[in-house]
């Protein structure tokens, strides 16, 4: 994909960026497009048939999820739990190689880029927790009990140790922020 349509289709820098909300979900990030070869949306879509599974039928749609996760787990490489804390309009556009720890908590309408690793930290109790429209660079880690406030945007490969506020710029290793934005209003 040329670089421009990249930017045009990723709701960051997209015609919508702007308009995304960091507490309502919007469910259309995540809808898988007829004919498109896209696995982060068919990955996403059997964690929530998984989660959404209700009625007598429930056990047998569970079960078919835990195949389709599987499958489309070892396509991406992804460690993405089917009872994962994931806020809707999670967009991964590269979804390759994403772990995410069961007890951490993703807030609506985030992205992660490819090689995200959202986890624990030796020697310390707890997971991150990202509020709502965080965006995730490639390959960054976050870890420990760190709380990311809405609209904060992580660079590619920082390693995140400590709370980044509501519209901030995190890099490096470890990360600093870097610059303090308005947040925007959800
Ligand atoms: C962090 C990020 C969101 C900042 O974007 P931005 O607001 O346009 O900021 P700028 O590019 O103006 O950079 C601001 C400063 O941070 C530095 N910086 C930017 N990204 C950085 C990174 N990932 N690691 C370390 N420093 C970084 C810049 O060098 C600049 O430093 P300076 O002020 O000393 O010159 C962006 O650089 C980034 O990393 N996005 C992730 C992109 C990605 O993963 N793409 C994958 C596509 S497949």
């Amino acid at each position: 994909m040329a670089l421009d349509e990249e930017a045009a289709e990723n709701p960051r820098t997209g015609p919508n960026a702007d308009a995304v909300s960091a507490s309502e979900p919007d469910w259309s990030r995540e809808r898988p497009e007829p004919g498109r070869y896209d696995p982060g949306k068919r990955l996403l879509a059997a964690i929530r048939g998984y989660q959404n599974a209700r009625g007598p039928l429930a056990p047998i749609v569970r079960k078919l999820c835990v195949l389709r996760h599987r499958l489309w787990s070892a396509v991406t490489g992804c460690d993405l739990p089917l009872d994962a804390r994931l806020g809707g309009g999670l967009v991964l556009p590269h979804a390759l190689g994403i772990v995410l720890h069961p007890d951490a908590e993703v807030g609506p309408n985030c992205l992660l880029f490819q090689g995200v690793t959202i986890g624990t930290r030796d020697g310390l109790d707890g997971a991150p927790v990202l509020e709502g429209h965080v965006d995730v660079g490639a390959g960054a880690k976050i870890l420990g009990p760190v709380r990311i406030g809405a609209h904060a945007r992580i660079g590619a490969n920082a390693v995140v140790l400590c709370d980044v506020p509501a519209g901030a710029i995190a890099v490096g290793i470890p990360a600093r922020v870097r610059e303090v934005r308005r947040a925007k209003s959800a």
